[in-house]
């Protein structure tokens, strides 16, 4: 997607002010460093961006890609042969952060080994000041920290990095700045995400997203569409729209429009097949919503809808802002609605005064829901929340009991809610070669399930007509009809 000829620019003169021509000057630039590099060094250098954490992350790091491809390094899958890494980082749970502290140690050593390497960090771990004390104090030979409001800055601090070999920091506390119109490198040809909006309001007790991401910011309607457009005229089929809270999407623009309202624009949107969104916020989810949902034929028939807890007490406490009798008339809106919806969901275990009753509450929703998958997490104390500051921890052995008593039943229904699609002939998008068996083709239900049949590589990023022979477990074997 890149929108500026790089060889007509003139490195002679300053950067300009605006963006995203300034980056595309610092992308210039930093080509410029990097080719004298490869003359030094006789080879192509390269890069390699590991992502922790959420969609949202992942889409961030396509960005990045993006930018590195166009100042010339070649992608390297692997961390420790690469000479740029970058670890795009998440902190949502606590040991997210030690899994990234864990591969740091190890390149150490291979940078000692590398003379070109640099080490990059980014993402919502950085946006904790006591993490970038703890990188300048004992992880000196990081080469450049960045936060998730800058992001878009990538090229200008790599640009920096290049050209003066010091540490290099940049964290920005908040922002309401939105550049559009940076290059990207998608994982995938045929699908992509798209962000919608940014950052959170909703401050739930247990959660540091609202700190490290800032306040809720929506894209314009209008910049979403052309980007949609454009994907699909370069081979989208499917998009996949990003917000920590989509429910609310438009409410802060200058002319504020809907969630729902976006969705029937993009459903417009000629040659684009399916539609996904994530993630849904149960409090602001609407009727308009549920009737354009269930009128769609490009939405997908699935809906990831956070639960977090089932007793009210508990949700309270989270500020979730819903009852758990709020919560399940909402599921059966929807599933009446939309008899066909697959639902999925995200639920904390041992929240700070959890007790035997409340945690039977989330049993009870488990039941009652029936759903599809759920991520179940144990409760992480999150420096800075209030939850964190609660008495009344829960202790670790009853929370991890708790834990696996709410994991097989989860996966008890879950089974048998997937396998009612047993015999169906369901539309496909093929996204890849089975990893196990080649002559497999893997391809994604509307309702997010997938499935295995015998196909040829060719059919990948097309929607293919399957029968769902055989159910197995979480997954089905098919054949192509
Ligand atoms: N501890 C455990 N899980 C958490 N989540 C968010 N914050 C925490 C925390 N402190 C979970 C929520 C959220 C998902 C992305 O991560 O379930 O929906
Ligand atoms: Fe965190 Fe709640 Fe915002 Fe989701 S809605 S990102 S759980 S604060």
């Amino acid at each position: 997607m890149k929108i500026l000829d790089l060889s007509k620019i003139d490195l002679s003169k300053e950067a300009p002010e605006v963006e995203p021509e300034r980056q595309y000057y610092f992308i210039a630039k930093a080509r410029a460093i990097l080719k004298k590099q490869e003359e030094e060094a006789g080879r192509k250098l390269t890069f390699c961006v590991t992502t922790f954490g959420c969609q949202m992350n992942a889409r961030d790091s396509e960005k990045l890609t993006g930018i590195l491809e166009q100042i010339g390094y070649i992608e390297e899958p692997e961390e420790e042969k690469a000479d740029f890494v970058i670890f795009n980082t998440c902190t949502v749970r606590e040991n997210a952060n030690q899994r990234v502290y864990g591969r740091l140690g190890q390149l150490k050593r291979v940078k000692k080994t590398n003379p070109y390497m640099l080490i990059g960090l980014c993402g919502c771990m950085m946006q904790e000041p006591e993490v970038v004390e703890k990188l300048k104090k004992s992880y000196r030979f990081v080469d450049l920290i960045f936060g998730t409001h800058n992001i878009f800055k990538f090229a200008e601090l790599a640009a920096t990095r290049l050209e003066s070999s010091r540490m290099v920091i940049d964290i920005w506390k908040d922002t309401d700045k939105i550049v559009e119109n940076l290059p990207s490198e998608r994982k995938f040809p045929f699908k992509s995400g798209v962000n919608i909006m940014f950052g959170c309001n909703n401050f739930c007790s247990y959660c540091i997203v609202p700190y490290v991401r800032g306040r809720e910011r929506s894209r314009e309607p209008e910049a979403i569409i052309e980007e949609i457009k454009r994907l699909v005229a370069d081979g989208v089929v499917e998009v996949m729209l990003l917000g920590q809270n989509v429910n609310s999407y438009g409410k802060t623009l200058d002319n504020p429009i809907t969630f729902a309202q976006l969705l029937k624009e993009i459903e417009n949107i000629d040659d684009l097949k399916r539609i996904r969104f994530m993630t849904s916020h149960p409090k602001d989810l609407s009727d308009e919503l549920i009737e354009v949902m269930a009128q769609s034929k490009k939405i997908c028939r699935h809906l990831h809808l956070p639960v977090q807890s089932g007793s009210s007490r508990i949700l309270k406490q989270m500020n979730r802002k819903y009852t758990k009798e709020q919560y399940l008339s909402l599921v059966e809106k929807l599933k009446t609605a939309i008899p066909d919806l697959s639902l999925t969901t995200d639920i904390i275990v041992g929240f700070p005064g959890e007790t035997e009753e409340d945690f039977e509450e989330t049993l009870d929703v488990v039941r009652k829901v029936r759903y599809d998958s759920a991520f179940t997490f144990i409760y992480s104390k999150r420096t800075g929340t209030p939850a964190a500051v609660m008495e009344e921890q829960v202790p670790e052995e009853i929370v991890k009991k708790r834990f696996h008593r709410l994991l097989t039943e989860v996966q008890r229904i879950a089974e048998e809610v997937c396998s009612v699609h047993e015999g169906s002939v369901q539309s496909v998008l093929v996204e890849a070669v089975n990893e196990q068996d080649p002559s497999l083709m893997t391809g994604r239900l509307s309702n997010n399930l997938l499935v295995h049949f015998p196909a040829t590589s060719d059919i990948i990023g097309q929607l293919k007509e399957v029968k769902l022979t055989a159910c197995k477990g979480f997954y089905y074997i098919g054949e192509l009809i």
